[in-house]
């Protein structure tokens, strides 16, 4: 399972980088606007920034909602770093644009996914990635998780290429379920990587043990 944080910060990608577990990055319009990154120069800047901090993918999302549009920006996001993946909404010219795109060579991740059927779209256009958002389902009383494993089925039927790629990821345990039902990939904030290193019996433990060693060699 590939670990990828939903972050514009670049510390905090630094953080997670320097944990060492970290394979990508995802980012959107939202998430750069919270950390004041705005303007288009400012924006690529900034991918470039996030792509020389990790190793993995990095989502790069077109603004444009016309297939030239996004075939314009898209083309331009993929010429900044061998790292970029273009990020490109679920709707129809979205399709369209990720069929030229794979067709090209270009990797995708077909975003704001809330339906099988829609996950299906996006892989039979070639996707790279996928990315239901479980999280704002789960806001609206619907189980996201439920729609990664349906989409988790449907892909194994055909065995399609397409990655799962659980957004909208909350919490450590959104993480520990995509990872039982078999998302490929889970991208959520750092404290959803973070979170999974606690347990009480741990620090307990470690604490008794540094006890017993200093007894035994002071
Ligand atoms: O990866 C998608 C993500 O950025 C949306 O997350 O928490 O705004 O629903 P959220």
């Amino acid at each position: 399972m590939k670990f990828f944080i939903d972050t514009a910060n670049l510390q905090q990608i630094e953080e997670a980088q320097a944990l060492g577990v970290l394979d990508g990055v995802t980012t959107n319009p939202s998430l750069m606007a919270k950390e004041g990154i705005t303007g288009r120069d400012n924006i690529l800047k900034h991918y470039v920034d996030i792509c020389n901090i990790v190793e993995g993918d990095v989502s790069a999302e077109v603004i444009a909602t016309d297939f030239e549009g996004m075939i314009r920006e898209g083309e331009e996001l993929a010429e900044l770093h061998e790292q970029i993946v273009v990020k490109v909404p679920m709707i129809k010219d979205g399709v369209k644009a990720i069929k030229y795109f794979t067709d090209k060579g270009i990797r995708t991740n077909c975003t704001l996914v809330f339906s099988v059927g829609q996950a299906l779209l996006a892989a039979k256009a070639g996707a790279t990635y996928v990315s239901p958002f479980i999280g704002r389902l789960d806001d609206i009383s619907t189980d996201g998780l439920n729609l990664i494993a349906e989409i988790r089925q449907v892909y194994d039927n055909y065995n399609f290429a397409t990655e799962i790629l659980a957004a909208s990821v909350r919490h450590t345990m959104h993480v520990i379920d995509c990872a039982k039902i078999g998302a490929d990939v889970m991208t959520g904030p750092l404290s959803s990587i973070t979170g999974l290193l606690k347990h009480p019996l741990t620090d307990i433990g470690l604490e008794k043990f540094l006890e017993d060693y200093k007894k035994g060699n002071s």
